[in-house]
């Protein structure tokens, strides 16, 4: 919590100074007012003295004025404070989320950052808003108040000091108690946060398949376990008022029992009495006041916890101090066995080797789930590997500058996610100068040149969020243009035409081929006639290479492949072959 205090509220220091200062104004002039009404009472009014009644008034008058002012400036230098605060904590989040690898993403996941991001972020600001309000204000108040009742009355002063202890035991006891609550109401925030995401962006898939009601009902279980939990942290704080509220109406009444008696015998006067009654509740409101800041500052606790789990994650993917840079286009698998957590029991690809050349096209084929966008998300090292290596023209990809590794391969996600803007700024999106002629020719080879030209403003028509205005296959060829607009020396097709028809897919094939000119392409596919004429193809049965070979090779050799080609192509093939 103070690490992160210390590290973001430079931007906003100087309103977190003056904030209190404001504060300590509003504070100075209130204190003074309980001593002046004891003495219009005491002896103002005994005496008849109306000038000096109205003097005083006067004063009493001023100083509110003056501690109004206080009192503003104060609530608005906090707010702009915790404001500020806020938004650099959650600027140094997002900065830290793009450095972070799919791993640590799925490892905190994304609706836990979305969590992270806004609710924990909006604790920690709510904290350290009452906290420039309270905290300046309690401490000043109590030692202003404890001071001006021991000079009214030492004896009666006493009771401040019984009572005080009592108080701060009862709070600190329930704060313990709170505080695990509180992490748990955090991680619960994060769960309904997990059904709600999965169900705005499954929207489709829910109502497709009448899914409402199961769906209303998990969302019932979380939402309502969630209820339980903040119910559970909340009956803890709210003991907290009548434990106060009873520690208080005792002390008054200890007050006026102890100072009635004095008064009766004449050792005080009962303005002073009136006055002891203001300080007492001004003192124990404000250790209320401190210990209810406490135990926000708790749950805040909780949260910049959270907050900090993510700004202290060491990016696993880094740049390697001796970087190695790629001689050609070729890829290298050695070895290779990877899983998506270390606890996983078995791995997604076992003992994987080949070798590609430069300029060679190799077709991937298996199973669903066989681990063939697990075995391509290593290449661009979205992943690291568990064991063995992956190379690029020579150069292990950890040792790769990330940036060269990025420009030289392209890889087009199985799942194609746009962005909201224009298809222009889409096509862009790896490259902002990128030149126009380049996205025109990557939007013609990728067969999207006909319908971006059919839209009524061409490139710059509107691309909704996750390009939800355009149909699977357009989403398919924007992703594949934007790829091919970066010309990447390696490039990797993960699935990319499925939603795209036979022809067109062909003409893609072709218009690959054309651009050509050195680059190593991947293509996984489940139709064999996308990848039957790659230099290679690579069968993967269940994390493992099943054969690498030609077409006909395979036809030969392997018997998955010749499965897979009889039940697509027809027992035919196996004559040409
Ligand atoms: N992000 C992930 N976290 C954990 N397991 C995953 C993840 N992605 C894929 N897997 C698992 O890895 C295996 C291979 O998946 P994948 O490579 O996507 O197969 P394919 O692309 O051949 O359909 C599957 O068993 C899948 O459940
Ligand atoms: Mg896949």
């Amino acid at each position: 919590m103070f690490a992160l205090f210390k590290k973001y509220m430079k931007s906003a220091l100087i309103f977190a100074i003056l904030a209190p200062l404001s504060m300590g104004v509003e504070v100075f002039m209130d204190i003074r007012q309980p001593t002046l009404m004891s003495e219009i009472i005491d002896v103002g009014i005994p005496a008849g003295d109306v000038s000096l009644i109205v003097s005083l008034g006067k004063w009493m008058a001023l100083y509110a004025l003056i501690g109004l002012f206080g009192g503003i400036g104060c609530s608005t230098c906090s707010t702009l404070a915790a404001t500020r605060f806020g938004s650099s904590v959650r600027q140094a989040l997002f900065n830290k989320i793009t450095t972070l690898s799919y791993k640590e993403i799925d490892e905190f996941t994304t609706s836990s950052l979305i969590t992270r991001m806004t609710n924990d972020v909006a604790q920690v600001q709510q904290v350290v808003m009452m906290g420039l309000r309270a905290l300046a204000r309690a401490p000043f108040q109590c030692i202003f108040g404890l001071i001006a009742s021991y000079r009214l009355s030492p004896r009666l002063a006493l009771i401040f000091v019984a009572a005080i202890p009592i108080l701060a035991i009862a709070v600190a006891v329930i704060i313990v108690k709170a505080f695990p609550l509180f992490s748990q109401v955090q991680k619960r925030v994060d769960r309904v946060n997990t059904v709600m995401r999965e169900n705005l962006l499954g929207v489709k898939v829910v109502k497709a398949f009448v899914g409402q009601t199961r769906e209303k009902q998990r969302f019932e279980t979380t939402n309502s376990d969630l209820m339980s939990w903040s119910m559970r942290s909340a009956f803890l704080t709210i003991t907290l008022t009548p434990i106060s509220t009873f520690v208080l109406n005792a002390s008054v009444i200890a007050l006026f029992w102890f100072g009635g008696n004095m008064a009766i015998g004449g050792s005080i006067e009962t303005g002073k009495i009136m006055a002891l009654t203001t300080y007492l509740t001004q003192v124990l409101a404000s250790i209320m006041q401190v210990m209810m800041i406490l135990m926000v500052l708790s749950r805040a606790m909780a949260s910049a916890e959270r907050i900090n789990a993510v700004l202290t994650t060491e990016p696993e993917i880094r740049d390697d101090l001796n970087p190695e840079l790629p001689q050609s286009a070729s890829v290298e698998f050695d070895r290779v066995n990877f899983r998506y957590n270390d606890s996983d029991p078995e791995y997604v690809l076992k003992d994987v080797s080949f070798a590609v050349n430069s300029g060679e096209t190799v077709g991937i084929i298996g199973a669903t789930g066989s681990g063939k966008s697990t075995l391509v998300a290593l290449i661009p090292r979205l992943y690291d590997v568990g064991e063995g290596s992956v190379r690029i023209g020579g150069a292990d990809v950890r040792k790769i500058p990330r940036k060269r590794l990025t420009r030289d391969v392209g890889v087009v996600l199985q799942e194609s996610i746009l962005f909201a803007g224009s298809i222009r700024e889409n096509l862009r999106w790896a490259d902002e100068e990128c030149e126009f002629e380049v996205l025109e020719e990557a939007a013609q080879d990728a067969q999207a040149a006909e319908f971006i030209a059919a839209k009524p403003y061409g490139y710059d028509s509107p691309v909704e969020q996750r390009g939800k205005n355009f149909s699977g296959g357009q989403k398919q060829r924007l992703s594949i243009a934007r790829t091919f607009a970066r010309r990447p020396k390696i490039l990797i097709l993960d699935d990319s035409t499925s939603a795209v028809d036979t022809a067109t897919e062909a003409k893609i094939r072709e218009a690959i081929k054309r651009r050509g000119g050195g680059t190593t392409v991947f293509i996984i596919a489940q139709r064999i006639s996308a990848i039957m004429r790659a230099d290679r193809i690579i069968v993967l049965d269940e994390g493992r290479v099943s054969g690498i070979g030609s077409h006909a090779e395979l036809l030969r050799s392997n018997e998955i492949y010749r499965a897979i080609a009889v039940s697509q192509l027809g027992e035919e093939v196996l004559e040409d072959g």
